[in-house]
């Protein structure tokens, strides 16, 4: 397969947070699409023959900031239909001619819009919608040959087009939930406008990937972090699939996984898979580098580093391996900061790399979201119970005991976290939530068991629903699971004497607690 034989739909991507949300969502209707960075040479944009550019929302601002995050001329004149998003919309402004200001022109949040229904890009709508609104910077003059195509009662310019050349600019954000006919306008966009078909699906991607895997790997042998969670399991079946026998994995039992975790993923892939795959029992190792360490970003980074010197030191024994394949998805990548998007917080396998790193990276699903690494699992035929798992971070319990790591402290939240596991699997609530485990906090309380007092850590139960990790709720457990819950594990864990529950949501909270 050519690679622009494939229908493409680029976002240049200029930091929003929302950027990959945009291609998911084009993705969702079975068009492929690729985030890249605003700044990509024009001639590689170009060479992938794209149906249509998007040009994401950005933290930047078009006048304010001094550098100007802009793109060339040039690609407005290609002929390729084009649609601005929120900063993307002003860009397009200020690059044709039009003006921008900051003055008073502000939105956040839902908002009522009026639009022209006569423009391609709104066709089917009505008159007056609701969208989903979050800027500072707006359009104050229309660039030559445009015209509005949309407005609210703040904002004159809320929506803008150029229909001969088949430029569009909106405002808002046709990408997230909050702007219920998004998607319409997004077909739009694709199917009469950039006159798209739908006919990608996931198979295609396994398509794709096997052949770069083939490419970049060029006969040299390969070794996998294999974790057992969903990521990189379908990274490695896909790799697998790729290069069969030049495919080692590697398990790295870091002693902060779950009870039975590693067991069941010798079992699923030695036995079920046949996949080449090398234990190897850390525990100790990670605990000495870990000592006295209480501070989140360094746990990760030693955790990171670790992990990699392991699988140097693994690699040295396989002869001429030299890649590394990596289960990393988008949320690890948007969120552990890109060059354009603010850092949250290092995820190991991501920001927690050593600089010095040998082993040169195949990470197949670094522009997908959970959900469809799932859909991808299934298609490679991976068993429910692994591609349904609930998402278990590669630093482990690590990030769920906060301040120090030993094992006393790990023995603790081990068999707290089976008994939440236990209960909410017995609910029936596993899979129609996003994630549920338990959390030790670095503080102790008083209690009063058996006529004693006692002074022992409480435990956090956290049970979050969520899309793509990138947001997430609390759930509301039914009172009869929390009040087991807390029964049982008061009662089973030696060294608890209290449970609460987490009632937080992301954001301002993150799903972990490091
Ligand atoms: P947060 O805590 O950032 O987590 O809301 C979002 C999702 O990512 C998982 N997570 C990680 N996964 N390595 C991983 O492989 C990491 O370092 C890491 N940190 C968080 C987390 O469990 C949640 O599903």
């Amino acid at each position: 397969m050519k690679e622009n034989s494939l229908e493409n739909i680029i976002v240049l991507d200029f930091g929003g947070q929302y950027s990959q949300l945009i291609a998911r969502r084009i993705r969702e209707l079975r068009v492929f699409s690729e985030l890249v960075p605003y700044d990509t040479p024009f001639e590689k944009i170009k060479a992938k023959n794209p149906k249509g550019i998007i040009l994401s929302g950005s933290p930047y601002s078009i006048i304010s900031n001094e550098k100007k995050y802009v793109v060339e001329k040039e690609l407005f004149k290609l002929g390729i239909p084009v649609l601005g998003i929120c900063y993307g919309m002003q860009l397009i402004a200020y690059m044709l001619d039009g003006e921008v200001t900051s003055r008073g022109s502000n939105e956040y949040g839902k908002t009522r819009i009026n639009i022209d229904t006569n423009s391609l890009l709104f066709n089917g709508l009505q008159p007056v919608e609701t969208c989903w609104m979050s800027h500072r910077d707006s359009v104050s003059i229309l660039p030559p040959f445009f015209r509005i195509i949309a407005s609210t009662t703040n904002l004159p310019i809320a929506g803008i087009e150029e229909p001969f050349k088949k430029i569009y600019g909106i405002q808002f954000h046709p990408e997230v939930i909050h702007t219920p006919s998004g998607m319409d306008i997004l077909k739009n966009f694709l199917f009469k406008i950039c006159k798209c078909s739908s006919t990608w699906t996931m198979v295609s991607i396994i398509e794709k990937e096997v052949k770069e895997i083939r490419e970049k790997s060029d006969g040299g042998k390969i070794i996998c972090a294999l974790s057992g969670g969903v990521d990189s399991s379908v990274a490695a079946i896909l790799v697998n699939k790729a290069v069969g026998e030049r495919l080692t994995c590697i398990f790295v039992d870091h002693g902060m996984l779950r009870s039975g975790e590693a067991e069941q993923v010798e079992k699923t892939f030695k036995e079920n898979f046949k996949i080449n795959l090398v234990m190897i029992k850390a525990q100790e190792r990670f605990l000495s580098k870990l000592k006295g360490v209480i501070e989140p970003e360094q746990k990760r980074k030693i955790i990171g580093t670790e992990f990699i010197r392991i699988f140097e030191e693994e690699a040295k024994k396989i002869k001429d391996a030299n890649y590394l394949v990596q289960g990393t998805l988008y949320s690890d990548v948007i969120e552990s900061g890109t060059k354009n998007a603010a850092r949250i917080k290092s995820h190991h396998n991501v920001a927690g790399l050593p600089d010095d790193m040998k082993l040169k990276l195949i990470e197949p699903l670094r522009m997908l979201f959970k959900d469809e690494v799932r859909i991808l699992g299934i298609e490679l035929g991976l068993p429910e119970e692994i591609v349904l798992r609930q998402p278990f971070p590669g630093p482990g319990l690590s990030i769920r005991i906060i301040g120090e790591v030993n094992e006393r402290r790990l023995e603790i939240l081990k068999k707290a976290d089976s008994i939440v596991l236990e209960e909410i699997k017995r609910a029936g609530l596993y899979n129609k939530i996003w994630q549920s485990f338990a959390v030790l906090p670095a503080i102790k309380s008083v209690g009063v068991m058996g006529d004693e007092r006692t002074y022992d850590y409480p435990i956090v139960v956290r049970a979050v629903t969520s899309e793509d990790a990138m947001t997430a709720d609390w759930v509301k457990l039914p009172y009869k699971v929390l009040e087991k819950l807390s029964c049982r594990i008061i009662n089973e864990v030696e060294g608890v004497n209290r449970v609460v529950y987490d009632i937080s949501s992301k954001p301002p909270s993150t799903i972990e607690w490091e």
